[in-house]
């Protein structure tokens, strides 16, 4: 399978992902890590890690004694996120993989965070990267799935523009994500929070 059959890569676009995207010292990442509950020691995994921002946030949480991961398809994308751990001294582990063939063993990790990524995945890569994450999580771990999902009233046109002529985001904007996560085994499936273009899920294992 191409990468292309496996989501929308943004190597194109890995020099100017973090001038388009907040990056990991905006508010907007602070705030969203304040919905994600980590412990000093935990293992985390950021699927569709992009440049990093999570994986960066996540280990300045979880410590030296805790372990970071972070996959994406893109080659470049992780060159970048390799790079940054280097000028913050982390040490996080970046490797090119696809969500639904992780290179990791069955229920290594605590928490697994996926931001803004799902809507990049066609639907049976949506399936069946949840379910590769239930595989490699532990028991009582969560995923913190954000992404675009059903649009609120006021964003509604500009999301319709957006995203629905795309069959990977049209899924999600008509709501048929959550169905999908009920279908892959977690044991609850809580939404979070509803801002003003994603949406907040922690997926229970
Ligand atoms: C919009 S970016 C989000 C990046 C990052 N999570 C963030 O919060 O900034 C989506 C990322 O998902 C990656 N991606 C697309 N399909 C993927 C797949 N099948 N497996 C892993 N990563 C994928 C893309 O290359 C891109 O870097």
């Amino acid at each position: 399978m191409t990468n292309e059959s496996k989501g929308i890569s943004l190597d194109p676009y890995s020099n100017y992902y973090d001038l388009m995207a907040p990056a990991e010292k905006s508010g907007f990442r602070k705030k969203q890590m304040r919905l994600i509950t980590l412990q000093e020691g935990d293992r985390v995994l950021d699927v569709g890690c992009g440049t990093g921002a999570m994986s960066i946030l996540a280990k300045h949480a979880v410590g030296d004694g805790g372990e970071v991961q972070g996959v994406d398809i893109a080659p470049k994308m992780v060159q970048k996120s390799r790079k940054k751990a280097v000028v913050y001294d982390l040490s996080i582990g970046f490797s090119v993989a696809s969500i639904d063939e992780l290179p990791f063993s069955d229920e290594h990790f605590d928490v697994i965070i996926s931001n803004m990524m799902f809507h990049h995945l066609p639907v049976p890569i949506k399936q069946g990267g949840l379910k590769e994450c239930h595989r490699v999580m532990k028991e009582g771990g969560n995923f913190y799935l954000s992404d675009f999902c059903t649009p609120r009233l006021f964003t509604a046109p500009l999301m319709a523009l957006m995203f629905l002529w795309r069959k990977s985001t049209r899924f999600q904007l008509l709501g048929k994500l959550p169905g999908l996560m009920e279908a892959s085994g977690y044991r609850q499936i809580t939404l979070l929070k509803k801002g003003a273009f994603l949406k907040y899920y922690r997926l229970s294992k």
